[in-house]
């Protein structure tokens, strides 16, 4: 009987020590130590062992009882923590792994050629301001010398959003007002976003301009010619060949649009300049004297110039992009190459 009971102990550790979950000890539990369990059923059969052999197994038993119970007890609490492990081991980090790398963006090549317009003006003495969007039809066209049902309402397609209210299509309003709030002398440039109704391989419905506006006593055309030509010169090479040829806006007198050498055939006429070896880069004159009445300077006492160029254009010509639309579809291939 005491080699059963042996044989009993031996065989429930063995179990208990390769249960793998608390469902499995639960049954071993129940298997050995329960009411119909295996010592329980040994220890009813003490009854049939001659009395002074009774004590030795009970106590026997007892002992079995107790370390079989403790055993179970101490696995239950563990079992868990096995499974935390697994838990870990699964979800494992390994920290001695190379890292995937951080990928550092670019300057888009519009924004870069913003910045370089920008610092060749503060050279210049030119201050950076910027205007709204969403702008009032006064400031977009009325203040400009374009009132409503004039002609020149049809160079510049436009996103109106109410009777009054239009996404501007240029950066021109930004001259008024600045010379609504301020007296000259005025040396400001103005880059930002417009937006004019037109999609194809050189217009998109948004893009950029920069407004340059100087307005103070005795400016000349001279003057418009000499910044220019400098400001031209510094973002494409000295060497570069323009042309002022006359041109019209309501909002200058006179007007003139200035062409660069076609950067791609140096003259020799090519599929980007049309065959005519020029490229019209941006629009320019003198502040028209109606402007200058609208915003309360006397025409007689000041004079200045204004000018706007489209950045996409430029960046186009610079970095030799056939495409317009390039420049808005977030191709990080394309982006990456700035
Ligand atoms: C104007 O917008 C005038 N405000 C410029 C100006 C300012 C003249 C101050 C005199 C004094 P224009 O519509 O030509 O002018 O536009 C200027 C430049 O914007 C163009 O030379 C061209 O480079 C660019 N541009 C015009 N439309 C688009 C378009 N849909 N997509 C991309 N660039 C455009
Ligand atoms: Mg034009």
């Amino acid at each position: 009987m005491k080699e059963g009971l042996e044989e009993l102990r031996k065989k429930a550790n063995t179990e208990l020590d390769s249960a793998v979950c608390r469902e499995e000890l639960l049954a071993i539990k129940t298997r050995y130590l329960g009411r119909k369990g295996l010592l329980t059923q040994f220890l009813r059969k003490l009854k049939d062992v001659p009395a002074e052999a009774r004590p030795a197994l009970g106590q026997l038993s007892n002992v079995i009882k107790e370390s079989l119970s403790r055993r179970t007890e101490e696995r239950l609490k563990n079992v868990g923590l096995v499974k935390k492990d697994g838990i870990l081991q699964e979800e494992k980090i390994d920290v001695t792994l190379p890292g995937r790398g951080v990928e550092y963006g670019k300057i888009h090549p519009v924004t870069r050629v913003s910045n370089e317009i920008c610092e060749i003006f503060s050279i210049l003495g030119f201050n950076v301001v910027e205007g709204p969007e969403v702008e009032l039809d006064y400031y977009n066209f009325e203040a400009l010398n374009i009132p409503k049902d004039h002609p020149a309402r049809d160079m510049q397609d436009t996103f109106y959003v109410t009777d009054d209210v239009v996404l501007r299509t240029h950066t021109s309003p930004v001259q008024i007002r600045v010379m609504e709030k301020e007296q000259p002398p005025i040396r400001i440039i103005s880059p930002g976003k417009v937006y004019r109704p037109d999609s194809d391989i050189s217009h998109t419905p948004m893009f950029h301009q920069i407004e340059g506006l100087l307005v103070d006593k005795g400016i000349t055309f001279g003057d418009l010619k000499g910044i220019l030509t400098f400001f031209l010169h510094e973002v494409f090479g000295k060497d570069t060949l323009l042309r002022f040829r006359p041109s019209f806006f309501p909002f200058t007198e006179p007007s003139a649009e200035v062409d660069i050498q076609c950067v791609m055939c140096h003259g020799a006429g090519c599929s980007v300049c049309g065959q005519s070896g020029w490229l019209e880069i941006l629009g320019s004159g003198m502040v028209d004297p109606e402007v200058f009445k609208t915003v309360g300077y006397d025409p007689e006492a000041v004079s200045g110039f204004a000018f706007g160029l489209g950045l996409e254009r430029i960046a186009m010509l610079k970095y030799g992009i056939s495409d317009i639309r390039l420049f808005f579809e977030n191709d990080q291939k394309f982006l990456k190459q700035f």
